[in-house]
């Protein structure tokens, strides 16, 4: 059973998240008027903020600076705000249903979803590199997030992910898409709270094998929801990836052994986080949410 403290500690973060991001967005009165408008729908509709939850977190490992955390947090939700946009597209997934309300595409229009999806990946950077965030790290943080969303991390996952569908992939495939799609985004979030604060060498490869589990299990997860849970539930719609003859780890071993899948990534997280002592409290309390979240 997550603590009550953590609850606390996640909902007051949440609400500090969505108003950086608040500011962060141009506001919708801004010409271009519908499309400021479609960005703010995007990102603020709701969503657990895990990515930026995870970046908080991994900051107070190093007692970084709030409000450079908070950007780098921010930054990072901005490119997954982006890659959903995208995701749900007609060329894409073609869902309907994100975050309980109708997919950007669908409440605007696919080209305003295409623009959206672009503007959002540049305010990201536009934020990571901005001067709130100067330090001798900024450069390396910036590499960062682009590698993690670019053809060798996310874009080149989504990329797999779409060319595969139809056929069965085997493990080491699979987990190479994964990790790919939704882990080098999640593992980006960690690593850029911690560099914040200045990690050392040290602390970074052990905070790394943290982010990797923990990203692939993010969606060993997602697929399981995808086939356990309820649109109602999921504020997407679910059995999704069956129905589109997507490889996921559900279709290759079955929500048993998914979900042993999943449980073991989080032992191997855990066992990463020992050398930071209480200080990777609110990393343990995320990486337990990431695993057994209902949605
Ligand atoms: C969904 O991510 C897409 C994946 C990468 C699996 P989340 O489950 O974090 O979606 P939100 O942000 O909470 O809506
Ligand atoms: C999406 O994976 C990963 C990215 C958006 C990069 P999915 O296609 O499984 O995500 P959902 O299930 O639509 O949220
Ligand atoms: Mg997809
Ligand atoms: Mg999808
Ligand atoms: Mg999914």
């Amino acid at each position: 059973m997550r603590s009550e403290a953590f609850q606390s500690w996640a909902h007051a973060h949440q609400v500090r998240i969505e108003s950086a991001l608040e500011r962060i967005l141009p506001e919708s009165s801004a010409m271009p008027a519908r499309l400021h408008e479609a960005m703010r729908y995007a990102v603020l509709a709701g969503g657990k903020r895990v990515r930026p939850l995870l970046a908080l977190a991994s900051g107070e490992i190093v007692d970084a600076d709030a409000e450079k955390v908070m950007l780098a947090a921010c930054s990072v939700e901005l490119i997954h705000a982006y890659s959903l946009v995208h995701d749900d597209l007609p060329a894409m997934d073609d869902d309907v249903l994100r975050r309980g309300k109708p997919t950007c595409h669908v409440e605007y229009d696919e080209a305003t979803a295409l623009l959206v999806g672009d503007s959002l990946q540049s305010l990201a950077f536009e934020t990571l590199s901005s001067p709130g965030l100067s330090g001798k790290r900024q450069v390396e943080m910036v590499r960062l997030l682009a590698k993690a969303s670019g053809s060798r991390g996310m874009a080149g996952g989504q990329a797999m992910d779409l060319e595969n569908v139809g056929k069965s992939l085997d493990l080491p495939e699979l987990e190479s898409m994964h990790i790919r799609k939704t882990g080098e985004l999640i593992r980006a979030s960690i690593l850029l709270g911690a560099h914040c604060g200045e990690m050392e060498e040290e602390g970074l490869a052990k905070l790394d094998h943290y982010a990797k589990s923990i990203g692939l299990a993010f969606q060993v997860i997602d697929d399981v929801l995808d086939a356990e849970s309820s649109t109602a539930t999921l504020g997407k719609t679910a059995g999704k990836d069956q129905k589109d003859g997507k490889p996921t780890y559900v279709s290759l071993m079955g929500v048993r052994q998914a979900k042993r899948m999943a449980d073991d990534l989080y032992d191997s997280a855990i066992s990463a986080l020992g050398c930071f002592g209480g200080k990777a409290e609110r990393l343990r309390q995320m990486a337990d949410f990431v695993v057994k979240r209902q949605f």
